[in-house]
């Protein structure tokens, strides 16, 4: 029985994910910046059959805050006695042409898809070794292979998430660790003012089905990176 945290797990894909992980019996606790979505997810993912609500939790954490992440990994290891899995999946899209880009839109980027991943997985790394069997599961982007005008820092911060998460992993593998990064196409999402509403694209369980079939692989496997795209999409 997994216990996990699922780093933008109010929504969307990260949701999903929350979703699958209580469903199958498991451990959650879900962040997300904006406190009222927290608290709505927490109650939808209690809801899900499966779920043992008093198995899940939240806490309005940005991934930005070294402080926070620190709190929230200690919260969780003494809410659900250790920590076997860490979903980073928290991610933010500003796509302007680099010419027109603000520092501050760049910024927002590189610090949450990136360095919120470093920090979020440098506070877990001692719960997860003590667990003995741990996973780090990176939620990264088909776009970190197939860059796109606009996209410089978007695509750049998944590039970069996939170099983290295959370094990462040849560092942690000896401690029972294993680290994996997911890469989805389009999914419909609100993501960056899309819609839920698209049929041609991946659903958010798509992506965390991907996730749950990693979480079943007998110890001596890691699947190490994980490409998911809709098998139909839209003609250009
Ligand atoms: N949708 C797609 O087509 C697609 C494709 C490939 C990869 N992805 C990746 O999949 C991940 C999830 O995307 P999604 O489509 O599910 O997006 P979404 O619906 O916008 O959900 C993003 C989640 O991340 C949280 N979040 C954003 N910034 C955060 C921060 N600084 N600290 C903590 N939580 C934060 C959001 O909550 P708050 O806003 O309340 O903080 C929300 O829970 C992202 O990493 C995205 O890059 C998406």
């Amino acid at each position: 029985m997994h216990r996990a945290i699922v780093t933008g797990g109010t929504r969307g894909i990260g949701l999903a994910i929350a979703k699958a992980i209580a469903g199958s019996g498991g451990h959650v606790m879900v962040t997300g910046r904006d406190h009222g979505q927290m608290d709505a997810a927490v109650q939808e993912i209690g809801a899900t059959a499966g779920s043992d609500p008093s198995r899940v939790a939240g806490m309005a954490v940005d991934v930005r805050d070294r402080a926070g992440v620190t709190a929230l990994v200690a919260d969780t290891v003494a809410r659900f006695g250790g920590l076997d899995v860490l979903v980073n999946n928290a991610g933010v899209g500003a796509f302007a042409e680099v010419a027109a880009m603000s520092d501050e839109d760049w910024a927002r980027v590189i610090d949450t898809n990136l360095t919120g991943v470093f920090y979020c997985t440098r506070a877990a790394i001692p719960a997860l070794k003590q667990a003995g069997s741990g996973w780090i599961i990176n939620i990264a982007s088909l776009s970190a292979r197939n860059p796109f005008p606009g996209g410089a820092a978007y695509c750049s911060s998944k590039a970069a998430l996939v170099a983290f998460t295959e370094a990462l992993m040849q560092e942690v593998r000896f401690d029972g660790i294993r680290a994996s990064v997911v890469l989805p196409g389009s999914v419909a999402t609100e993501f960056s003012g899309g819609s839920t509403a698209v049929d041609w694209k991946l659903s958010p369980d798509d992506v965390a089905e991907a996730v749950m079939d990693l979480l079943r692989h007998p110890g001596r496997s890691l699947p190490s990176r994980v490409e998911i795209r809709p098998s139909q999409p839209r003609k250009r």
